[in-house]
């Protein structure tokens, strides 16, 4: 309160940067500045509000300088707010201090209410889950105005800091910044000098746009890692969806009633033979893996804890260096080593942040010892320092902790249930990933609305990749399991996938067994890239459709892919992004005739032809379908 503007300062900026992986080769950042210096006479203390503006959006951030007058404080509360100017259509999922795992729901504005309203107890039953008020949003927040301007809100470089939602006044149509608080109800501790994390607007009236900006992550800092070179684009698959679907299990037994670390004698028990992470079966995914051009093996299940590791809020639930029996570490990582593949590393820390960084050291160095360079970290259930929520201050520093030091130690990381990423992967480029909103899991657990993943490019991929774990080829799963969901796309909806969800890490989330009845297909995961040198976009509406053209980094080829949602319609690829004058040798792998999500999934056709510069190609897509094109220079 009584702050008086001191003086302000305008400055502009242009760079062009080349990340480590993306969607481009080069990035370019250009913005006016403006930085407002207030002062407060009452407490003579100073702060400053600075400005960006860019062609597609804005971002501001509160500064607190380090001041005789200010040097410790906490955070009460932040009002930034957000004045619409109507009511809006928004695409939104429910605020929650613990989970992203919704699907998004399209309304006005006004029908925020009633939606959270309605289902708040049918909310509470993922495994973790504080929904704080039935007008709150997340971030980011897709909007659409009754002309046809597209508004996100998001925020940029979310560190040391909690994870920031917004509260909608549904009167006045306002938003306001809504902070996690910790577990005694604090918002956040500060010494000066300290920036707030970039409160963020984009807008424009092509939807493509939303999707091309770079906003987010041009407002985080350059790259801190000086040696990138041990970072890279990954294609895996994993010992993971038989457990999804509740084929196998993590666990070693079923002997036991409760696991102490250290104390179980796992040698004494009977293996319950449903176990996944067997030398066997990993081994058979080693093999896939090295036939197909995959560099890694996810392994989940391979070390002991698994049998009682949820729903106990347990601290000392995993150790993360001890294999069970039938894991023979040092052996599998020679086996995948000798086949030029490399296995990934599997923390689920079950949410108990406290008893893995206690261990974190230890089971990096473990990780060192057999070669692996990747590792997926989990936050399955409530946190442990108990009372604590995954978006809090105190977790966001925690994930950071992880990924700097795993970059001490070269190691990549992929945080599933993390708070939702807000561009970090600028600075931090071995968070190569994150899950962070409701993946393809959930596909075993229900089914995910078909225009999910028209939704998240617009939504949660602003802050960074996802690790969607797409390339599920046999959607219905009682066709192969007694889990009767089934995946709400068709076989070719799910290798556009892998264009539509940019990440530099690619899982062929099926089964070897299934990708084998159709090689033909998995021929285009086989070949696809998963960094690029440039991306164009080329349709987009939120919710409805998504086609985009990228280049494989380092090469003259091109892969486009396209997904629709719940309706079926045609792309049209207008191929004027080629060279000129060269001959392409083009695979487009499409819906067949009569194929739906629902219905007939796995009715799909591959044409072959040649093709060149302004050529148009027209390319069916079913309901929940999709299409997937690789354009060799020949
Ligand atoms: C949830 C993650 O999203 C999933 O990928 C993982 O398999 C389980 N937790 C077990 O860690
Ligand atoms: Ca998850």
């Amino acid at each position: 309160d009584g702050f008086k503007v001191k003086s302000t300062q305008t400055s502009s900026f242009d760079e062009t940067w080349r990340p480590v992986w993306g969607e481009t080769a080069t990035i370019r950042n250009h913005y006016n500045e403006m930085a407002v210096n207030l002062h407060q006479p009452s407490s003579d203390r100073d702060i400053t509000i600075r400005f960006r503006v860019y062609d597609y959006g804005m971002g501001l951030r509160y500064e607190f300088p380090q001041q005789q007058t200010l040097n410790y404080f906490v955070i009460k509360e932040e009002h930034t707010q957000f004045a619409m100017t109507a009511d809006h259509t928004a695409y939104w999922i429910p605020g929650d201090y613990d989970t992203q795992e919704y699907e998004y729901n399209i309304t006005p504005l006004t029908g925020i209410r009633a939606v959270i309203a309605k289902h708040r107890e049918a909310y509470k039953s993922n495994s973790s889950t504080t929904v704080f008020s039935n007008t709150g949003v997340q971030t980011s927040l897709q909007l659409k105005t009754k002309d046809g301007l597209y508004i996100n809100i998001h925020e940029a470089a979310c560190l040391d800091y909690p994870t920031m939602h917004l509260n909608l006044d549904d009167k006045n149509l306002v938003f306001e910044s809504w902070l996690t608080p910790d577990a005694v109800g604090r918002k956040g501790f500060i010494q000066t000098p300290f920036n707030t994390p970039w409160r963020t607007v984009m807008v424009s009236d092509d939807a493509r746009d939303m999707l091309s900006c770079k906003l987010t992550l041009n407002l985080n800092e350059p790259c801190k890692i000086e040696d990138t070179s041990w970072i890279h684009p990954t294609k895996y698959c994993g010992v993971w969806w038989n457990m999804i679907v509740g084929t196998k299990s993590w666990s070693y037994t079923n002997d036991l009633p409760s696991v102490r670390l250290g104390v179980t004698d796992y040698a004494k028990c009977k293996p319950n033979g449903t176990h996944g992470a067997t030398n066997e079966e990993v081994k058979r995914y080693i093999d896939f893996a090295a036939k197909n051009g995959l560099q890694e093996v996810l392994v989940e299940g391979w070390n002991e804890g698994w049998e009682d590791w949820f729903g106990h809020q347990k601290l000392d639930v995993f150790d993360f260096v001890t294999p069970y029996p039938d894991f023979d570490i040092k052996m599998l990582n020679d086996y995948a080593h000798a086949k030029g593949v490399k296995l990934m590393m599997h923390h689920e820390t079950s949410s108990s942040a406290l008893n893995y960084e206690r261990h974190l050291e230890d089971a990096f160095n473990l990780m060192n010892k057999y070669g692996y360079d990747a590792v997926k970290t989990g936050y399955v259930g409530d946190i442990i320092p108990r009372g604590e929520y995954h978006y809090s201050q105190l977790m966001n520093n925690h994930y950071q902790h992880v990924i700097e030091t795993a970059a001490k130690h070269h190691i990549m990381v992929n945080a599933h249930e993390a708070t939702r990423p807000t561009g970090i992967c600028r600075t931090w480029p071995n968070l190569v990933g994150n899950e962070s909103a409701r993946g393809t899991e959930y596909e075993a657990f229900g089914g995910n609305v078909a225009y999910h993943t028209v939704m998240l490019p617009f939504t949660r991929l602003q802050g960074g990749p996802m690790d969607y774990t797409p390339g599920i080829f046999e959607t219905r799963l009682s066709d192969w399991s007694q889990n009767p969901s089934f995946v709400h796309t068709t076989l070719c909806g799910q290798l556009s996938l892998y264009l539509v969800m940019y990440s530099p890490l690619q899982m062929a989330a099926d089964l070897p067994e299934h990708y084998e009845k159709y090689d033909d297909a998995f021929q285009f995961i086989r070949d696809v890239a998963c960094d690029w040198d440039d991306s164009k976009y080329l349709e987009a509406e939120p919710a409805q459709y998504i086609t985009v053209a990228r280049k494989a980094k380092g090469t003259d080829n091109w892969f486009v892919g396209g997904k629709t949602g719940e309706e079926a319609r045609t792309a049209v690829v207008r191929l004027d992004f080629l060279d000129k004058g060269r001959k392409y040798a083009c695979a487009i792998y499409q819906d067949a005739k009569g194929a739906d999500y629902e219905h007939n999934p796995k009715a799909y056709q591959i044409i072959h032809k040649t093709v060149k510069k302004g050529d148009v190609l027209k390319i069916n897509e079913a309901r929940g379908g999709g299409f997937a094109v690789s354009l060799i220079a020949k």
